[in-house]
């Protein structure tokens, strides 16, 4: 068994639903990702099935993977996106994805990125402060349109998670601290060119307790009584903060038990009527996809054990930017025996951080293939061309077949757009 379903061995060989891992390598090369279509089908259903038959909206957190083939994917299972920049608008309207599904998040939106989405027509703006509040009035009403405005307040609560992702404290730069909500809420009723429709909030990522999202909603129901005895009626409710993964060994968090609890709250409090707005990333694609990669050199020296790979952190960042633990998996594994050493799986970057995972113990030649899983969410969305490495191909398999979803890149494709200056 292996910490992802959909990536499990049949005879001796790690395979992606029914196509064998070594045959992917051997047809399309290393380093190459590897999806599971019936993983993502998996992970969204996950979600569906705690929705089913109550208002509610499930905008893909697109950062983590925004390949066309995912994001085309998930429109067509109903989703909405979760967008951070104009770029990934551009990427949903290009996937095919419904603009009317697209809540737009992020503290830095600029004029052009605002015009882009009151042109799509998104669903609302997530605005995180009051100076970009001003300014979306502002490009509103000199276009003649009207931005639905759902003000993303910082609750101030510990997601508990790692500090890197943890976005819903009061240090972090993200959302309106909810104590000074009600008056930016004031002010954007009283603002030309916004409609105000909801309210929303993230706290954080790889969340695998309830209590936090609990604790965060309670604060968000207070802050709906208080707008409502005002006058001021929202329709959503968006409740963001990722649920986990399980990478190793985590015990997670499952839709339906969040869900169940979220919706018992809402309706306690009198807002059953209200949508439920969800923004999860990793959790629908996290375990969907695996970095494959060749061993190509083992080095042996007095303080270590190094197995280089063909894949780097230009390819997987998560190691050296959270020092994030991801299972490694021989996709032909060799019988461990008392000899067998402990490897650091390491990239050739010349770059100390450069290591994608620490200490295994495994039994391994030169020329194998370690296949890294959970690796479908912010892994290649994060991959660079750092060191002029041509960022990996994807593949997405869909039981016996499998499709080339980005081609790796070529090497003139990495410079062919700079130029050289004139002579002095
Ligand atoms: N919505 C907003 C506004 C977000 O900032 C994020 C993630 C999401 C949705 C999706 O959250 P998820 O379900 O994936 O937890 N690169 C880091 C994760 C950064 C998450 C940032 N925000 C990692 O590799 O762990």
């Amino acid at each position: 068994m292996t910490v992802a379903p959909r990536f499990q061995f049949q005879n001796g060989t790690l395979h992606a639903e029914d196509v064998s891992l070594a045959q992917l390598a051997k047809e399309f090369g290393t380093p190459l990702y590897v999806y599971s279509r019936a993983a993502l089908h998996d992970a969204w259903q996950s979600y569906a099935r705690a929705l089913e038959g109550r208002k509610a909206l499930v905008c893909f957190g697109m950062k983590a993977n925004s390949n066309l083939a995912v994001l085309n994917e998930f429109s067509r299972l109903g989703a909405g996106f979760d967008i951070v920049s104009g770029g990934e608008l551009a990427r949903v309207l290009a996937a095919g994805g419904d603009a009317g599904k697209v809540v737009f998040s992020g503290v830095g939106k600029q004029v052009w990125e605002m015009q882009a989405a009151l042109d799509a027509g998104v669903k609302c703006f997530n605005v995180e402060s009051e100076a970009e509040l001003e300014r979306l009035a502002q490009v509103a009403a000199s276009s003649g349109r009207t931005a639905p405005v759902s003000l993303r307040v910082n609750p101030d609560v510990d997601a508990r998670t790692h500090p890197y992702i943890s976005t819903g404290l009061k240090e972090n730069k993200f959302g309106i601290a909810i104590e000074t909500a009600p008056r930016v809420y004031r002010r954007a009723m009283n603002l030309p060119g916004l409609r105000v429709v909801g309210v929303d909030c993230h706290i954080g990522s790889q969340i695998t307790e309830a209590a936090p999202y609990l604790d965060a909603l309670d604060k968000l129901i207070a802050l709906i009584h208080g707008l409502r005895d005002e006058g001021i009626h929202l329709r959503h409710l968006d409740l963001g903060g990722g649920i986990g993964i399980r990478y190793t060994d985590e015990q997670v968090l499952e839709p339906v038990t969040l869900l169940d609890q979220v919706f018992a709250r809402l309706e306690e409090a009198g807002l059953g009527h209200l949508e439920l707005v969800l923004e999860p990333g990793r959790s629908l694609v996290g375990n969907a996809g695996a970095l494959l990669t060749e061993v190509q050199y083992l080095k042996h020296s007095e303080a270590k054990n190094f197995a280089i790979v063909d894949a780097a952190m230009n390819d997987l960042l998560r190691p050296t930017l959270y020092d994030a633990w991801h299972s490694v998996e021989p996709v032909m594994p060799r019988p461990v025996t008392s000899a067998t050493p402990s490897y650091d799986i390491v990239g050739p970057i010349c770059e100390s951080g450069d290591w994608l995972a620490r200490d295994r113990v495994l039994e391994l030649h030169q020329g194998d293939l370690l296949a890294i899983l959970s690796a479908g969410a912010y892994a290649f969305a994060m991959s660079s061309q750092y060191n002029t490495r041509p960022r990996a191909a994807e593949v997405m398999v869909d039981g016996d077949r499998s499709h080339v979803v980005r081609p790796r890149e070529t090497l003139e494709s990495l410079f062919d757009t700079e130029r050289l200056l004139p002579d002095a």
